[in-house]
């Protein structure tokens, strides 16, 4: 039986049991912009759970595609996915309890022939909001499973709720033993050891829990289930992990054939990457700095990381997605469909990063030779961490290269900066990047130092009082907010644009240096924000043009800008005007 038999199996039993069976929604929810991707089959059935009459009826069964990013730096281990599919049975005020666990045990026992030995289960044990489940656990023992498998524990455990609002309940999680030594004499279904593996969970959601922290009961008693493919399918091939399964292993297996260096946590994060960006932009994701664009580009970042590590050529790329379509296509036709557009968009990316690989490199070698004639032989972890920061370069190819130029790489102080900056990364995707992330896409370092000509024009054509008042940039096109106190003229804005693409065309070499914040300030530089500023401060000084105090990164001529176009001009608040511009590149 291998993972379509399980997903077809399912699907079957629940339509024999009166279900009707609905399409898997997108990865990429549609209308709901308060989550990045969705990470639960219940998730596009929401309103229906809180009592809004579905098309289907009141007994569903789907697979649905989910994508969880909050473990992306744990997958290389040997049971993290970002991407994965869950199999799920609803009940939108029909039946409850009862046919619910009788639906499971039958469908695990006697359509997957599972032996009841295998299985555990473990309900809620109750507390100020709801009552114990004593009723689950009577259901348990009828259908057969001994008491002492039948265990009890809190919200943390058998609670299900998504996010911190919204329809919820009481679950009843069903585990499969996988036969390993007990951990410890209280080893049991929620210790974590690896012994019992979660496989169903039942949630019983008759529950709202409002934002002030109370419950209520729903207008009707719904079931919301789900069950996790890739590691029901792992277990029932009495595999170790889902990487040994037909789903990875034909990629598992070229890359270890394509690779100079094999580890197998490069393989499997290489394997569960692809997978899980292939899927993504089937569903109409792109790469980009925000949001659910950010998760993508993270996920084909790691993996051509991985693939170099592997010293696999990127030249294998292509083949390694046509090998992935290939072999998982008929679980998801939408590859197929969206081959050109999968293909074309990773190995875009690719080089894309390849491009950052090769900037961070430059920089490297300057570093390193700055170094050799101050004759040092330490690398900074400051400076591993500039390159990471600043251009994206990962932290192990600098020690790597550091090395090879007999270099030594403080890699102590490294470790503390990098687990602070993950620190921040993670509190930041908590809040969905709403905190604005460091953005260093070429497009809006680009715009960057476009945005350093056009303060300077705007000074030039309307006089010095025209300074910044804000700065938003995308990357697709800057924001400009300056002091001004009436509209910009026509005639202004054509020579704001045109000066601007002089500096362009001449192609001046854009330079940094750090000094303290007096220097700079003598030395003409612009500078905003005082407050903002520490004692040393970097100066972008671009030909002689313009010289700003800023953190940067910049372009390094500025003959790569292309053409600089304002698009709108209109009023931000009293005295202060907003530009609107492209570059068009
Ligand atoms: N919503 C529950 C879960 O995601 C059951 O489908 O585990």
């Amino acid at each position: 039986m291998n993972a379509i038999d399980i997903r077809n199996k399912f699907l079957n039993y629940f339509k024999a049991h009166n279900h009707n069976i609905i399409p898997s929604a997108p990865l990429i929810p549609e209308n709901d912009p308060s989550v990045l991707f969705t990470t639960a089959g219940m998730h596009p059935l929401v309103p229906y759970l809180l009592g809004e009459k579905h098309p289907a009826g009141t007994r569903l069964a789907d697979y649905q595609k989910c994508l969880r990013t909050v473990d992306i730096d744990e997958v290389g281990d040997n049971r993290h996915l970002t991407f994965f599919e869950m199999l799920g049975n609803w009940s939108l005020g029909d039946y409850f309890k009862e046919d619910s666990i009788k639906y499971s045990m039958e469908f695990l026992t006697k359509e997957l022939n599972i032996p009841i030995e295998k299985l555990s289960v473990t309900c809620f044990k109750g507390d100020n909001d709801a009552p114990r489940d004593e009723e689950t656990a009577r259901i348990w023992e009828s259908v057969g499973m001994p008491k002492e498998r039948i265990y009890f524990f809190g919200k943390d455990d058998n609670w299900w709720i998504a996010g911190d609002v919204g329809p919820c309940g009481p679950d009843t999680e069903i585990f499969y033993d996988t036969g390993k030594e007990p951990c410890s004499k209280d080893c049991n279904p929620s210790c974590g050891c690896g012994k019992y593996v979660e496989i169903w969970n039942n949630v019983f959601m008759e529950y709202y829990k409002h934002e002030d922290g109370t419950y209520t009961k729903l207008k009707q008693r719904n079931v919301d289930t789900g069950l996790g493919l890739e590691r029901i399918n792992m277990l029932l091939q009495g595999k170790e992990t889902p990487f040994d399964t037909e789903i990875f292993k034909p990629v598992m297996d070229k890359l270890q054939e394509l690779a100079k260096n094999d580890n197998i946590s490069s393989r499997r994060i290489v394997a569960e990457h692809l997978r899980s960006s292939m899927m993504i932009i089937a569903d109409g994701g792109k790469p980009s700095n925000i949001d659910r664009g950010y998760i993508l580009r993270r996920l084909i970042r790691r993996m051509i990381r991985h693939l170099n590590k592997l010293g696999i050529d990127l030249g294998n790329l292509k083949d390694l997605i046509n090998l992935n379509i290939q072999n998982l296509g008929e679980m998801y036709p939408e590859l197929i469909e969206n081959k050109e557009n999968i293909i074309n968009t990773i190995l875009e990316e690719r080089d894309k990063f390849v491009k950052t690989l090769e900037n961070g490199e430059r920089e490297l070698q300057k570093e390193l030779n700055k170094l050799r004639e101050k004759n040092m032989d330490t690398l900074s972890a400051e400076e591993v961490f500039r390159l990471y920061e600043t251009y994206g370069f990962p932290p192990e190819v600098t020690k790597e290269i550091a090395k090879e130029n007999n270099f030594n790489v403080d890699l102590d102080t490294f470790d503390k900066l990098f687990k602070e900056h993950q620190e921040k990364s993670r509190l930041g995707s908590e809040q969905k990047f709403k905190g604005g992330l460091a953005d260093q896409s070429e497009e809006t370092i680009c715009y960057h130092t476009a945005t350093h000509l056009l303060h300077k024009a705007l000074q030039i054509v309307l006089g010095e009082h025209a300074t910044q008042r804000g700065s938003n940039i995308t990357q697709e096109r800057l924001r400009f907010d300056f002091a001004h106190p009436q509209k910009v003229t026509k005639e202004e804005l054509d020579d704001v644009e045109r000066i601007v693409n002089e500096q362009i065309q001449r192609d001046l070499k854009v330079t940094c240096e750090e000094m303290s914040y007096e220097d700079a300030k003598k030395s003409g530089a612009m500078g905003l924000f005082e407050n903002k500023y520490g004692d040393r401060v970097k100066v972008y000084t671009i030909g002689d043009f313009s010289k700003e105090i800023c953190g940067g990164p910049h372009v390094e001529h500025t003959g790569v800008l292309g053409t600089f176009k304002i698009k709108k001009e209109e009023a931000s608040s009293a005295g202060v005007r907003r530009i609107k511009a492209i570059l068009i590149r």
